[in-house]
């Protein structure tokens, strides 16, 4: 069954699906035409970044899709080496031009890297980039709470969203009680935690079975009750169906709960703490 993804609207007036697509590592010729089948399959929110190399690719599937641009949500990151002003305002015109778009709906800055400590400065030029018609929603990725109340304390612009690590094993509750304070869309990267060892996790396949769906289909059950935008990146068509199809059933409390006690405190995959982790 192919149910309509729910629409949401940022602090800033857009409106985007509730459920996305993930593009890294879909680059190329079979990139393109995995990004085309997500459109088809009926995601019309597809994430990228400069640094994922694959800009023109979502161009490309975007193009062969036939969807017309004003029904798509496209985002696109800007990497850490150009958090100098002039620099990311060359970068996200150079993304634009990867992609042969005229604007992304979404543009993010990829990490704070707080060490080199010029993610204001990148930040100004996300604003400005706003202003020119470059971008219509400036958000973050992998922002702490207190690299976002600096953002507001120096330019006094909050971001409509903020895209980070989020699954079962790492629910991100302190983060989300926060964005959802200061009206900050939550964004879920590697919502399936690349299924590693989830997929045969007892607790999710318990309540898949109560349900006759998959692990896959209860986790993102899981982070649209919990208020998150969730981005699965699939190269088969047969899997993007399957992630899309969340609408039609929902979780009770106690199933959320159980869920949520998967959670531990270094439930990240990667050990990536923006607060020392670096990307350039
Ligand atoms: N902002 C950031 O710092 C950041 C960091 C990481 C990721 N991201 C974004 O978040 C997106 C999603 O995260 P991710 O790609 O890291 O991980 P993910 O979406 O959690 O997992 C992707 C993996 O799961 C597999 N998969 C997908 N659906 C499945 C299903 N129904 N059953 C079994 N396997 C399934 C995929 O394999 P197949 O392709 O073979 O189906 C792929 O190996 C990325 O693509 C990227 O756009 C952002």
């Amino acid at each position: 069954m192919n149910q309509s993804i729910p629409e949401i609207q940022l602090n800033d007036g857009l409106t985007i699906p509730a459920l996305g697509f993930g593009t890294y590592r879909l680059n190329g010729n079979r990139g393109a035409s995995a990004i085309q089948s997500a459109i088809d399959t009926g995601y019309r929110l597809i994430d990228t970044a400069y640094n994922y190399e694959n800009e023109a690719t979502v161009g490309e599937g975007i193009r062969r899709s036939n969807i017309p641009r004003n029904e798509l949500r496209i985002t696109s990151k800007l990497p850490g080496r150009y958090h100098e002003y002039d620099k990311a305002v060359t970068a996200i015109q150079e993304s634009l031009f990867r992609a042969q778009l005229d604007y992304y709906d979404l543009y993010l800055i990829h990490w704070p890297n707080p060490k080199e400590d010029r993610y204001v400065e990148a930040w100004q030029a996300l604003i400005d980039a706003q202003k020119w018609g470059l971008i219509r929603s400036i958000g973050v990725c992998n922002f702490l709470p207190e690299h976002l109340e600096r953002l507001e304390r120096e330019t006094g612009i909050i971001p409509s969203m903020n895209q980070v690590e989020l699954h079962p094993f790492f629910n991100q509750e302190e983060q989300r009680a926060y964005h959802q304070e200061k009206q900050i869309q939550t964004q879920s990267w590697s919502p399936l935690a690349r299924v590693q060892n989830i997929l045969d996790n007892e607790t999710i396949q318990s309540v898949a079975e109560r349900h006759g769906k998959t692990v896959s289909q209860v986790i993102l059950r899981w982070h649209y009750q919990l208020g998150s935008v969730a981005i699965p990146k699939s190269s088969s068509p047969k899997r993007q169906k399957e992630n899309r199809s969340v609408f039609d059933f929902s979780l009770n409390e106690e199933e959320m709960e159980r869920i949520n006690q998967l959670t531990r405190p270094d439930g990240r995959m990667n050990d990536q703490d923006p607060a020392t982790y670096q990307e350039f």
